[in-house]
């Protein structure tokens, strides 16, 4: 069965393997080139299924796209965007949240847009009151409709000036493909400065756009009338390698993360090391092991850019599982992070979580009956167990403490891993891990 894998754990992965684009810019940077007026191209793509999806919902939208997979090379041609039938549209429904994005790119080619209902992982409410509220301060008319949003613009969109509640990611990036085509200047107070939305403002400035960032979570947008295409090569996907380091650290191994880079992980290096786990920096790539001996037990919150990152979480915490002493975990980004550790339950660790925050300041779910805080006491032996993927990080925790634990797992729904993680099973294999598609195969 396909969406089934064995995994016989307990060893340690051992080997290199390499990281390409990160998923969280590539899907933004196939949108913004939908307000190129020519092509565009964008470098070390990866194979995953979040760039399959963008990339159907560009082409129902008449824009052309070709790739050459293993160059990990994407060309996209927006010159003849036309809206696509709702009923086609509605195949996507579900698939990703990436289609809220196409809001102000469509507003400016077409002058209206449906957006199908939309999908990604289920770690708390997602809502998207920050993406409406925008869009409406650009001059956009939105109407909620069965299966989607349709939004027009009557006239031209206008700048505007627009403090987020939160410095969200997605309405971060939502501003600004929106205010790089809209009539006069548009300024973001605590806006996100994700690397990935850096990454997305070099991108616009290749395309035309004038944007300038602030050290104070500012940022000004002097729309302009036109964009042209452009070619890119995406920054490195340092969710992806901050996920090998953990699987290297949880099974006691050493991994060489080709393609990780030192600048965009600071923080995760910073708690690796506090950990126990050991790095060195190359030039192209960083290596993370596990130098022997105890791990050491962290305290620990999740946060906005600099800040440890809420996707570097889950994959961490297996590793905590190994930690000598109680780690205390408070998760501030997302309400319902902490879903995936019952399966970790299951398999012997002994984790408590709670709705208190603990361990730091006070974050916008204490009081609000979310567990959002979690205590590891470690070490704790895991043992093999049947375990079903949650989500795309829950999944890839789960895969890791499947080959942390002695003997053989099931890990039911990997299909909902390829989302994020190029050719994981490849990987695992380079790794030297011991899993198969039939049980007890090995
Ligand atoms: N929020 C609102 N209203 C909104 C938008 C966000 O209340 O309109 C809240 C969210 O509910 C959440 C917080 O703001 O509590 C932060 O959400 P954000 O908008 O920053 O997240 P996102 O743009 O939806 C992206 C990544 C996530 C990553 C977060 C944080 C993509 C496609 N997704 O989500 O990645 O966790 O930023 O860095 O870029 C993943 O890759 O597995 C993943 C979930």
């Amino acid at each position: 069965m396909d969406d089934l894998l064995y995994v016989d754990g307990g060893n340690p992965l051992h080997g290199e393997i390499t990281v390409r684009g990160a998923k969280n810019f590539v899907s933004k940077a196939m949108v913004a080139a939908l307000l190129g007026e020519g092509p565009s191209e964008l470098r070390n793509v990866p194979t995953i299924r979040d760039v399959a999806v963008v990339g159907s919902l560009l082409e129902l939208h008449g824009v052309r796209v070709d790739v050459d997979q293993d160059a990990g090379v994407l060309r996209i041609d927006p010159a003849d965007v036309e809206s696509p039938l709702v009923a086609d549209i509605d195949t996507l429904a579900g698939a990703s949240r990436i289609p809220i994005l196409f809001c102000g790119p469509l507003l400016h080619r077409l002058g209206e847009a449906f957006i199908p209902d939309l999908g990604g992982c289920r770690i708390g409410d997602r809502p998207i009151n920050y993406h409406l509220d925008i869009l409406r301060q650009f001059g956009a008319q939105v109407d909620k409709r069965p299966g989607g949003i349709h939004l027009s613009a009557p006239r031209r969109l206008t700048g505007t000036k627009i403090a987020l509640p939160y410095p969200s990611v997605g309405a971060t990036e939502q501003l600004l493909l929106t205010a790089v085509r809209a009539e006069g200047i548009t300024e973001l107070s605590n806006a996100a400065i994700e690397p990935e939305i850096m990454d997305l403002i070099n991108v616009l400035q290749k395309m035309g756009a004038i944007i300038s960032v602030d050290t104070d979570r500012v940022i000004r947008i002097e729309g302009v009338d036109r964009l042209v295409g452009f070619t890119h090569t995406a920054l490195a996907d340092r969710i992806e390698a901050a996920s090998w380091a953990s699987a290297a650290l949880a099974t006691g191994g050493d991994v060489y993360v080709r393609g990780a880079h030192q600048a965009d992980m600071t923080t995760f290096l910073n708690t690796f090391r506090k950990v126990g786990g050991e790095f060195t920096v190359h030039d192209d790539g960083i290596r993370f092991f596990h130098p022997g001996g105890d791990l050491r037990s962290i305290q620990l919150e999740t946060d906005v850019h600099p800040g440890f990152m809420t996707d570097w979480q889950q994959p961490l915490v297996v590793a905590l599982t190994q930690a000598r002493g109680l780690s205390i975990v408070h998760e501030t980004v997302y309400e319902n992070r902490f879903g995936f550790v019952d399966a970790l339950l299951g398999m012997g660790a002994t984790i408590q979580v709670y709705k208190e925050c603990l361990g730091g300041r006070p974050c916008r779910f204490g009081q609000r009956n979310f567990y959002h805080s979690a205590v590891i006491s470690g070490p704790t032996p895991l043992s093999a167990a049947d375990i079903e993927v949650p989500d795309l990080r829950g999944g890839f925790s789960h895969l890791i403490a499947a080959l942390t634990a002695k003997g053989q797992s099931s890990v039911r729904g990997i299909s909902l891993i390829d989302r994020g993680y190029e050719q994981f099973t490849q990987k695992l294999d380079a790794l030297g891990a011991q899993f198969s598609r039939e049980p007890g195969a090995r």
